[in-house]
């Protein structure tokens, strides 16, 4: 494991951008469940898993028309957790790696939890892929507006996993507001903010020369995330306790210890002695 951690710290060394990319074992070392599977999330929201409703059931635009109350119950829920949760040190961690990087950094996330712009990454670092729980749209929808949930404070009844407040409305028509992100068997999530922060991705990639990626609890049910990071033809460091795979080095380990080494690899320069082949082949190109 010594070597694999001195190999990412030399790859992250001698680049001048750095990706981070990101799925929701991210946030599993600042408390936050993922969902791998239905197991997964039943444990995380027992009531549903009482009731047999699955992840993709719920996380369903359907499931805002048939039962607004107990969608927003699931995704009220989420937004006050993700409001509540402190990000863990490694987003700290990841933030000064880039700064020491002549382009800085960019994260590339199918995470909707907002956990990057709250350790102190700007919005115009950010690309969410699936959108975010912190802005709301019509869920007919009646407009392409996108604004921010601020002003919804959600009281859940989590026994029953029920909105007990207001439902959000669109100030436009009336209807149930839901979140801007993309759920399954969804055509009316509206993409243009995300749209927009992918664009930037593609601009600032234009002036990193030699990026590497750092991908951090990425799942591969839904392997959005780790198909962008092989995409890019960069360098990989994947970092995952269960599917390190497939990367030009990978850390069987939890995002939060991975970083711990890598940092003071770097810092004792140990990955300067390292000498790491790397398989891809960088072409931005195919960005
Ligand atoms: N926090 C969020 O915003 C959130 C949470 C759950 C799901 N989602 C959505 O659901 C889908 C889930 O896909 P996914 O691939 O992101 O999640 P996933 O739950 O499918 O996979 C999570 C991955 O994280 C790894 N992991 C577990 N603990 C870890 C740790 N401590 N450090 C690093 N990695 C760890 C697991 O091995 C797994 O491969 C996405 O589309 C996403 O939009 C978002
Ligand atoms: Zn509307």
């Amino acid at each position: 494991m010594e070597k694999e951690i001195a190999n990412a710290a030399a790859l992250l060394q001698q680049a001048d951008g750095l990706v981070i990319a990101a799925g929701a074992g991210m946030g599993v070392d600042s408390g936050l469940p993922d969902f791998r599977g239905d197991q997964g999330f039943w444990q995380a929201y027992p009531p549903l898993a009482k009731a047999g409703i699955r992840f993709i059931e719920i996380a369903n635009p359907a499931a805002f028309e048939d039962d607004p109350r107990l969608a927003w119950g699931f995704y009220g829920h989420r937004l006050a957790l993700y409001r509540a949760t402190v990000p863990h040190a490694g987003f700290d961690l990841l933030r000064q790696m880039a700064a020491r990087m002549a382009h800085g950094g960019f994260v590339f996330t199918s995470n909707v939890d907002g956990q990057f712009q709250k350790a102190g990454f700007a919005d115009e670092q950010v690309a969410e892929c699936h959108g975010s729980i912190h802005f709301l749209q019509c869920s007919q929808p009646c407009t392409d507006a996108i604004w921010p949930a601020d002003s919804f404070s959600p009281q859940v009844d989590m026994a029953q996993c029920r909105l007990l407040s207001d439902l959000p409305r669109c100030p436009h028509c009336g209807e149930v507001a839901r979140p801007n992100i993309l759920m399954f068997n969804d055509g009316a999530w509206l993409e243009q903010r995300s749209e927009l922060q992918l664009d930037r991705l593609a601009r600032w990639l234009q002036l990193a020369r030699r990026p590497v990626v750092i991908e951090l609890g990425a799942g591969v049910d839904v392997p959005s995330v780790r198909r962008q990071a092989e995409r890019l033809g960069a360098p990989l460091v994947r970092i995952n306790p269960r599917a390190p795979q497939g990367a030009d080095v990978g850390l069987a380990m939890g995002a939060l210890p991975g970083l711990r080494l890598i940092e003071e690899a770097w810092r004792q320069g140990l990955g300067m002695s390292a000498s790491v082949k790397v398989q891809r082949v960088p072409d931005r190109r195919k960005t």
